[in-house]
């Protein structure tokens, strides 16, 4: 215990009008928190304030970050405010490390009331980077709308925040440090713990490490190649896949997290997990996976580079859940989807008679359904999947879920994902990412595509492209309804479905930084094997023409070309 008490201090400041936290959390450049007055200690006001007195008393929060630039500095902020707030303790990863399901793990197994996450998932880090907060609440998941919604309306009129600002914490000494404050709030307690370990006894309770550690090790063993990109996840893979999994140590590449992730985008994509991508070319490993900045996302390659698209990820996980053991005591209540990701888990759901469900991008909508018993496996098209585990989407959770998938299979990934498609057909898909669009270029584009899309005269539109036909089923501007809640969500993407399960979606990134980014995303749906072997961009090229075509996205934002395909 301290001797003197630390003293709470009212600090005034004026309110922002632009704290609206996106698809997930308040992403903005780095320097935006480092240089504009109390951007950073304004949010957490708001963030903290959202939650009620009585249930803030006392109470415990969890603190993790994806270790980029500024994290220690907001982590340090995010102490002497919580405590100056009373919240009575604050769970913490060693060095401030934690990645994003491991918080959402700590917040369930410690009963904690909510955790930030500073982290901007796949975007650079460093001074020039980008920067983000991310909230999550009781559940351990996303804070839905209704939260955020709350957070964003006390931002606006913020006129003052307290602080202990005399308050200094270790945070690489593990263990608790009690702090007696000038307040009624008192004493305050920090634990910081290993980033780890919580998060592993969770994983040994779902999988058979042993089944794993037989394919990883032994004479026959599965060559892996794991990519941390220097992210969050380099302890986990070294701990979980290496110590514990029995992986060789030089399995595992970028380990080290770095503040600026070596000066390269932690997008686990084929654009920017190149070395990756490369390495699994030379044919040498049977099994590749890379992690973005925080740990949620992940993808998988096969040998020689076979990528696994991550909707069909998502699918082929869906369709093997018995070789997982957790889900034989669980059991498979249904699935969930959102509607950017393709319609190949139907396909599995129809077959095992599990319902699917589909919500707006983002993982909070998956929140409710989990919570609610509904929903057993969901996932999104940006190479993230997840379970009824734990509430938020966990990259490692899915690549140990493949890893089981081939120790019962006795098959290569790219058997597996052929097999899977022999059997349910084979959904082609890809996104075409414009980045960096002027707002509001990209802002009339789609005010003008909707009124075209939601037109009477648009439900009976033909197009033909070469000789490739399609028919409008159905066109709309997406609202969701939560199916636990009632809630209503409008305006979620322009959505154009075809008569023969072809799709295009055009919606606005919620996670950019600045400008805007435009995502177009195009599937259609192929059941002869024999077709099964094309490359998606070409098999949807016709589909693709029609939405440049609809939406006049190069005339209108002077863009040639989309700046990421996936
Ligand atoms: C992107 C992804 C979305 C994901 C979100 C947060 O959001 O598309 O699936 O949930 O990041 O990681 P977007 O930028 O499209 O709004």
């Amino acid at each position: 215990m301290e001797a003197n008490p630390i003293p709470v201090v009212t600090v005034q400041t004026a309110p922002y009008d632009d704290q609206k936290p996106g698809t997930n959390g308040l992403r903005r450049k780095t320097i935006v928190f480092e240089s504009r007055r109390n951007y950073l200690q304004n949010f957490i006001q708001s963030v903290l304030s959202s939650i009620d007195l009585r249930d803030r008393q006392g109470c415990t929060m969890v603190v993790g970050s994806d270790g980029r630039y500024f994290s220690r500095t907001a982590i340090e902020v995010i102490v002497q405010m919580a405590a100056a707030n009373g919240i009575g303790r604050l769970v913490i990863g060693q060095n401030g490390i934690l990645s994003t399901p491991a918080v959402s793990c700590i917040i369930q197994k410690i009963k904690a009331i909510g955790g930030i996450i500073l982290t901007a998932s796949t975007k650079l880090g460093g001074p020039g980077g980008d920067f983000g907060i991310k909230f999550n609440g009781a559940n351990g998941g996303p804070t839905p709308d209704s939260v955020t919604d709350k957070i964003f309306q006390i931002s606006k009129t913020l006129e003052e925040y307290t602080i202990c600002p005399d308050l200094r914490i270790d945070l690489s000494r593990l263990g608790r440090q009690v702090f007696d404050l000038e307040n009624k709030f008192k004493p305050f307690r920090v634990e910081i713990v290993d980033s780890v370990d919580i998060y592993l006894n969770v994983l040994r309770n779902i999988f058979d490490f042993s089944a794993i550690k037989g394919l990883l090790t032994g004479p026959n063993q599965l060559k892996i190649r794991i990519d941390a990109m220097n992210g969050v996840m380099g302890p986990y893979v070294r701990k979980i896949l290496c110590e514990e999994l029995g992986a060789p140590a030089n399995s595992a590449v970028n380990c080290v997290p770095l503040e600026d992730f070596g000066g390269k985008l932690p997008d686990p994509n084929l654009t920017y997990a190149t070395s990756l991508l490369e390495a699994m070319k030379a044919g040498e490993h049977g099994f590749g996976a890379a992690f973005d900045g925080d740990g949620g996302r992940y993808m998988i390659l096969g040998q020689n580079g076979f990528f696994v698209n991550p909707s069909d990820s998502l699918a082929i996980i869906a369709a093997n859940l018995p070789c997982i053991p957790y889900f034989h005591q669980t059991g498979v209540h249904g699935f969930a989807r959102s509607m950017a990701t393709s319609s190949a888990l139907e396909r599995v759901g129809k077959v095992m008679k599990v319902p699917v469900y589909e919500t707006p991008v983002g993982w909070k909508f998956f929140g409710n359904l989990i919570d609610s018993g509904r929903c057993s496996l969901c996932g999104e098209e940006s190479f993230a999947t997840g379970s009824d585990h734990i509430r938020d989407k966990d990259g490692l959770w899915a690549v140990l879920a493949w890893l089981s998938i081939i120790a019962a299979r006795k098959q290569t990934v790219e058997e597996i994902v052929r097999d899977h498609w022999a059997r349910f057909g084979r959904n082609y898909y890809c996104r075409f990412d414009y980045e960096e669009v002027e707002p509001r270029a990209a802002f009339f584009m789609m005010r003008d595509l909707e009124a075209t899309i939601t037109d009477k005269s648009f439900a009976s539109q033909q197009f033909a492209v070469g000789n490739h036909f399609y028919s409008v089923d159905k066109a709309d501007s997406y609202d969701y309804t939560d199916p636990v809640d009632g809630s209503i969500t409008k305006r979620q993407g322009l959505r154009i479905i075809f008569s023969n399960n072809s799709r295009i979606i055009f919606r606005l990134s919620g996670t950019s930084s600045t400008a805007a980014t435009v995502r177009i995303y195009a599937e259609s749906f192929e059941k002869d094997p024999s077709k099964h072997n094309r490359e998606p961009q070409a098999v949807l090229g016709p589909l693709i023409a029609i939405a440049l075509k609809l939406s006049q996205i190069h005339d209108r934002t002077g863009r040639r070309g989309p700046t990421v395909i996936t």
